[in-house]
Parts: structure tokens; sequence; C-alpha cells
């Protein structure tokens, strides 16, 4: 079987109800970014941070994965497909995509604030104040902050170095290290970019949907009939 590689972005869930962060010119539900998603805002006002995450995971539980969602579902019938995803949301393992990596944390996991190895699932929308780690301190929510390492792209790295078919969806390419994964994509190999927009990709043999991701994951499966 082919590897088949998609990376995600904030488009993917839009048809969901989530909107997209480009969309918001710089704010995020009315918070300025740099007072709720960032490690000084962290240390400045957590019961800001605390709140924002709070309302954003009750908000997730309100939505559902959407035709794009499921349709790169089907696709483990043909091939080996792994997503690479920069959304926090869980709607491609709730659709049933059975190997996700989130580049940036998942909303409804936590973590310890001095030992980012101890994560935990977050019991129903609310994480709150005394809810300690195994070596006592306090739990944060599980998002890599603007400033912050983004650890899972070494992982992400040699997964889309083996990929004989990249698939992008729904990403402005605005944000590194996520964005600079294109370019790891295999000399020559077939890449689709599934957008409204034509985010630029730098590499060769690419192939633009201007779609959204439900239909543009219709018009990608019809295309990669030609190519199991
Ligand atoms: N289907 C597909 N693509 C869509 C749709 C849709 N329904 N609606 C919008 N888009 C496209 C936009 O045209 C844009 O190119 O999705 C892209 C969204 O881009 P961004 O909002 O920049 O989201 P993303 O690239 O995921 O942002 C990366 O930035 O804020 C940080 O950490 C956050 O993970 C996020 C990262």
């Amino acid at each position: 079987m082919k590897n088949l590689v998609i990376l995600s972005g904030a488009g993917m869930s839009q048809e969901s109800g989530i909107r997209t962060f480009r969309d918001m010119g710089g704010l995020w539900e009315e918070y300025d970014i740099s007072e709720v998603a960032t490690p000084e805002a962290w240390a400045r006002n957590p019961e800001l941070v605390m709140r924002f995450y709070n309302d954003r995971r009750k908000q997730l539980y309100e939505c559902v994965p959407n035709s794009g969602h499921f349709g790169l579902v089907g696709l483990e019938k043909d091939f080996d497909v792994r997503i690479i995803t920069q959304n926090v949301d869980d709607l491609h393992e709730r659709a049933g995509s059975t190997k996700v990596l989130h580049l940036h944390g998942e909303l409804k996991k936590a973590r310890s604030s001095v030992d980012e190895t101890l994560v935990y699932d977050i019991d129903g929308w609310e994480l709150k104040f005394g809810q300690k780690c195994a070596k006592g301190s306090q739990l944060r929510p599980h998002i890599v902050w603007f400033g912050e390492a983004v650890p899972a792209i070494e992982e992400a790295i040699p997964v889309v170095e083996k990929s004989d078919i990249l698939v992008v969806i729904g990403t402005s390419l605005n944000v590194y290290p996520a964005a600079g994964l294109v370019n790891y994509a295999k000399r020559g190999a077939p890449v689709f970019v599934i957008d409204p927009e034509r985010p630029q990709v730098f590499v060769r043999n690419v192939t633009y949907i201007q779609e959204k991701a439900g239909k543009g994951v219709e018009i990608l499966k019809e295309k990669l009939k030609l190519l199991v």
C-alpha cells in the first residue's frame, strides 16, 4: 500500500463550525491571541487563559466531524494514511481516522506545567485550578502556545519523507515549523492542496483543488483512484 500523508489545518474543521485563525484577523473569539495563547499570558493571567480554553473545549463538544473528515477515513481502505494536523480538536479521531498526530496539542487534554511529558485526559469540558499532575504542579491546557517549541515535529518529518502522496487541507501554511513540512515531500511525489484559496507550496507536481474540505475530499478521492 502506498503511504498517503495528510497535513490538515483550521480549514479542515471550518464546515464543522470552528472558525479558522486567519478569519479572525488576529482576534480569537474577541481575544487578542497574545492574551490567551502564549506562555506569558499563562504567567500573567492564568484565569483568563483557563477560561478561554474551557470555552473552546465546551464549544468542541457541540461540534461534529464534517464530510471531509469522514471522507479521509475511507481512504484507509486503499492507502496507509497518516494524518498530521495542526488542529487541536479531535474531529479526525471522532470521524474514525486511526493514525493522527497533533502538532499543536489537543484541546481535550491537559499537561503538567513542569513536565510536558505528563499528559492527561480532561474529564468533560472544564479544567480547574487545583487539578495537579503527578509531580504536584497545576495542570495547564495541552496546547502548543505561540513561542513554544513543537516537539511533535520530530515525529512528523520522517512521516512526510516517506509519503508517496501528500495532501494539504485547509492550512494557510503561515505558521512554522508546520508549514515547512511540505518541503520534506519526496522529489516529484504528487502533492494535492485542498483550499478555497491558493496557499503557496514550492514543490513540483502540485494539483490545487480550490474547494472547501468536504467537496474537495470528494474530488481528491476520484483523482486518487488513478494512483492506488
Ligand atoms: N475548507 C478548506 N479550507 C478552508 C476552509 C474550508 N471550509 N475554510 C477556510 N479554509 C482555508 C483558508 O483559505 C486558509 O488557507 O483554511 C486555511 C486556514 O488557515 P489558518 O486560519 O491560517 O489556519 P492554520 O493554517 O491551521 O493555522 C496554523 O496557526 O494560529 C495558529 O496554532 C494555530 O494551528 C494553528 C496555526
